[in-house]
């Protein structure tokens, strides 16, 4: 199996199976040595011609993972980072590309590659330190690639500078909102003679860096939409087989966030696939933020999964898509409410999960839904990528959108993922320690009750962790009015009206 440059059909047809099966050998303890004479075949970096290359493996190297990592260093000694990178590379190779003779390399040597890839390499690029903010075009445009009969609305560059220049001259890009994000259906139908992806010539008629260069010289972000399998969810040409390319591409172009989507794939595939592709990013020493699509196409999620995807994503999609509805944006809540495999547990700044966009502006929710879209993104750490036309975004959720506390919470520092601490009876009690940590926290009352009639509820502020015995300021977050101070152990009282959130911050 190849994720990168060679053409499928010289693949061996197991190889990557093989390499998975053997990778589970129980608890062996090897030590390779490989003095490889055509490592020019597969085109590896000069680093590592000629030099004797020894593994230390176990595998069981995930809790050895110290002393892998002390074993290799002892052998490399200098440059090891560099060399250890270069041998990555390799080890994908190896598996990805080998040709028939490099292939009779002992198959535990491919399992201790891929043991090793999966242990040196994490993604660091520096971004995501707080959820990145902006806007996409899925949810509000989709696919629409007919310019003809609606030019406004189809997928093309106009339709992203109108977005980049509306975040500007409505005030969204000063409050954080600086990724302009490309979605599905940007590409032709075929990539060009040399491999490389190219977009709609009609749709795009000055290219990619173009609009990336319009884009940065409004002091904003270009992020692009790609697939891991061979075709895109819109049926457009995949990354894989051409990881590596399609990463350069994106880095000459000049994009800042790439979405890497999970359709027209093994699932099995995916979480050694998706790693290369971030691996593929980060050697291009350009940062582009790594959006996973990896766990939402993955039903069994356990705590070990999410730990390995923060490694190698800035960002995961782990849930349905959103559509503009109230159904979609209650049925997220409440699978972040449930937090199956304590999901939340993994973010933090350079890693957040993603619910999916913002649809504040559109059509599908009352103005008390859109607060409570808003507010629980807040509380969630959630990316906050409205998908809207923000030309005729009405004023009310204009507000909402552009709520300074609302997104000092979602943007707190900490980057801690708030949770559900109360369901009962329709009303759930949300908590989101901020910084300054064990002083502050932001909390939302949710009413998902549809029956009418108002009704008090109370809770204790030290069981939403507030404990603090010089007490609190209570401030409303979408007003900014202060409630007034408690002691810790005062109970906060709340009239909950329906379908409703009332988000407080001290
Ligand atoms: C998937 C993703 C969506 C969107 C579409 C594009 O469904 O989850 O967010 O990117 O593909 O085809």
């Amino acid at each position: 199996m190849s994720w990168s440059r060679a053409a499928p059909s010289k693949l061996p047809p197991s190889s990557h199976h093989r390499a998975l099966q053997a990778s589970k050998m129980p608890n062996t303890c090897l030590a390779v040595s490989l003095r490889n004479p055509d490592l020019s075949v597969i085109h590896l970096g000069t680093v590592l011609e000629g030099i004797t290359v020894f593994l230390f493996l176990c595998d069981r190297w995930d809790a050895a993972e110290g002393e892998h990592m002390q074993n290799l260093k002892k052998v490399y000694n200098s440059k090891e980072t560099k060399l250890v990178d270069d041998l990555q590379l390799f080890l994908f190779e190896v598996i990805s590309q080998t040709a028939a003779e490099l292939f009779t390399l002992q198959i535990s040597v491919v399992a201790l590659v891929v043991c090793l890839a999966g242990l040196v390499w994490s993604l660091d690029n520096g971004l995501a330190r707080t959820p990145p903010m902006g806007w996409l075009s899925w949810q509000r445009y989709r696919c629409n690639t007919d310019c003809v009969q609606y030019p406004d609305d189809c997928i093309s560059e106009k339709l992203y500078m109108r977005m980049a220049d509306l975040l500007v001259s409505e005030g969204y890009r000063d409050l954080g909102y600086k990724y302009v994000n490309i979605d599905d259906c940007w590409m032709s139908r075929n990539r060009s003679k040399d491999g490389s992806l190219q977009p709609d010539p009609v749709r795009f008629p000055n290219g990619i860096k173009s609009l990336a260069n319009y884009v940065h010289s409004k002091g904003l972000k270009l992020g692009i939409y790609e697939d891991f399998g061979t075709k895109t969810c819109g049926g457009y040409p995949g990354s894989k087989f051409y990881m590596q390319q399609d990463a350069e591409t994106f880095a000459a172009w000049g994009i800042d966030m790439v979405k890497l989507d999970g359709c027209y794939t093994d699932v099995s595939d995916m979480d050694e696939g998706y790693p290369i592709m971030g691996f593929y990013l980060n050697q291009t020493g350009r940062p582009m933020l790594y959006s996973c699509s990896w766990p939402a196409y993955i039903k069994q999620k356990d705590f070990a999964l999410y730990q390995k995807i923060a490694k190698y994503c800035n960002i995961w999609r782990n849930y349905n898509d959103i559509g503009d509805s109230w159904d979609d944006v209650s049925g997220i809540i409440e699978y972040y409410g449930k937090d199956g495999g304590n999901f939340s547990k993994v973010a933090g700044p350079g890693n957040f999960n993603d619910p999916d966009m913002i649809i504040l502006g559109d059509y599908g929710l009352s103005y008390d839904q859109q607060r409570v879209q808003m507010a629980m993104w807040a509380i969630m750490a959630s990316p906050l990528l409205m998908s809207n036309n923000l030309e005729t975004v009405k004023p009310e959720s204009k507000a909402l959108l552009q709520n300074r506390r609302i997104i000092a919470i979602n943007q707190d520092p900490l980057g801690i993922q708030g949770t559900r601490i109360v369901k009962m009876n329709g009303l759930e009690i949300w908590v989101k320690p901020l910084a300054p940590k064990g002083k502050s926290i932001a909390f939302a009352f949710l009413n998902l009750n549809h029956g009418g009639g108002p009704s008090k509820v109370s809770y204790p502020l030290n069981k939403l962790g507030a404990m603090s015995p010089q007490g609190y300021n209570v401030t409303d977050g979408f007003t900014g009015k202060l409630i007034g101070t408690y002691k810790s152990k005062d109970k906060i009282s709340v009239n909950k009206d329906t379908s409703e959130t009332k988000e407080y911050v001290k």
